[in-house]
C-alpha cells in the first residue's frame, strides 16, 4: 500500500482516486484538530492508478503550533495502516538560482533547521529504533523510478536538497544566503517531521518539491502566500 502526503495546492491527485472513501480528520480519534479556518483535512482511501493508496490532504505544520511529533502523527497512522512507501509533496522556495517557479525538484536529502525532531522523547520501540539511520532518507530506487517516469513523460525534474525551517515568517535574504552556503536548493516549512518518522518506521520515501517562488532576496520583490498557492495549483497536474 502507498501513502501520500500532499502539499498546499498539490492535493488534486487524491481527488482522482477510484473507489474513494473520504474520512474527515474530525471523525478520527486522536487526530490533532485544525488551528486554521477552513476544512481541517481528510484521509482519502482509494485506488491510485491501480495502486491501493491512502492520502493525507491537509498536513499539519510546526508553524500552526504543533510539536514535530504531532506534525508527524498522520505519517505514523499511515505506517500503522501498513504503507511501505510514502510520497510527499510540498511547496518550496527556490534557493538554487538556476531554478524557476513552476519547477519540480526531487528531494535527494534534507537539512533539518526546524530546531525540532519528531522522535524527541521516549522511543516507541514497536515503531522503530532509538537512533534511526538517515543516510538514505529519500529512497534511491524510488528516485530512479521518478527520473525514469519524468523522462518518459517529458517532465523536467530537478534534483536537490530541501532545507526545512519552522516558519511561519518567510526567510530573510540573509537566511537564504546562509541556506545556500549550507548546500540547500529549496526551502520550506513542512516535510522534515514526516520524513524522519517515515524513516524511523522503515517506510521508503519519495519527496517532490514544487518550486512556487524564488526564495527571499534571490529576485527583487516580496513573497506572498497567494503567489505560492497559485503556482502550486498551476503545477499540480
Ligand atoms: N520559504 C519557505 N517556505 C516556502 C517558500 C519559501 O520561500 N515557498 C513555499 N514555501
Amino acid at each position: 500500500m502507498l501513502g501520500l502526503i500532499l502539499g498546499s495546492g498539490l492535493s488534486a491527485c487524491a481527488d482522482s482516486f477510484a473507489d474513494r472513501t473520504v474520512v474527515p480528520f474530525g471523525k478520527l480519534p486522536h487526530f490533532p484538530s485544525a488551528t486554521i479556518p477552513g476544512p481541517s483535512g481528510s484521509l482519502i482511501i482509494g485506488d491510485f492508478e491501480g495502486v491501493p493508496s491512502i492520502a493525507i490532504q491537509g498536513r499539519l505544520h510546526l508553524y500552526e503550533g504543533y510539536s514535530a511529533a504531532e506534525a508527524a502523527f498522520h505519517t505514523r497512522v499511515l505506517g500503522c495502516l501498513g504503507i511501505l512507501r510514502l510520497i510527499v509533496t510540498n511547496a518550496a522556495g527556490g534557493v538554487n538560482p538556476a531554478f524557476r517557479p513552476g519547477d519540480l525538484m526531487l528531494i535527494t536529502d534534507h537539512i533539518n533547521l526546524t530546531g525540532s525532531n519528531p522522535l524527541t522523547g521516549p522511543n516507541l520501540h514497536a515503531l522503530g529504533p532509538r537512533f534511526p539511520d538517515m543516510s538514505e532518507a529519500y529512497d534511491p530506487a524510488m528516485r530512479a523510478i521518478a527520473h525514469k517516469v519524468a523522462r518518459e513523460k517529458g517532465i523536467e525534474l530537478r534534483e536537490g536538497i530541501y532545507i526545512g525551517l519552522a516558519g511561519p515568517s518567510y526567510e530573510t535574504p540573509a537566511e537564504i544566503r546562509m541556506c545556500r552556503k549550507l548546500g540547500a536548493d529549496a526551502v520550506g516549512m513542512s516535510t522534515i517531521p514526516e520524513v524522519i518518522v517515515a524513516n524511523h518506521m522503515g517506510i521508503r520515501v519519495l519527496a517532490i518539491s514544487c518550486i512556487t517562488n524564488m526564495a527571499a532576496g534571490i529576485l527583487p520583490g516580496k513573497l506572498t502566500h497567494e503567489e505560492v498557492v497559485r503556482m502550486a495549483e498551476s503545477a499540480s497536474a
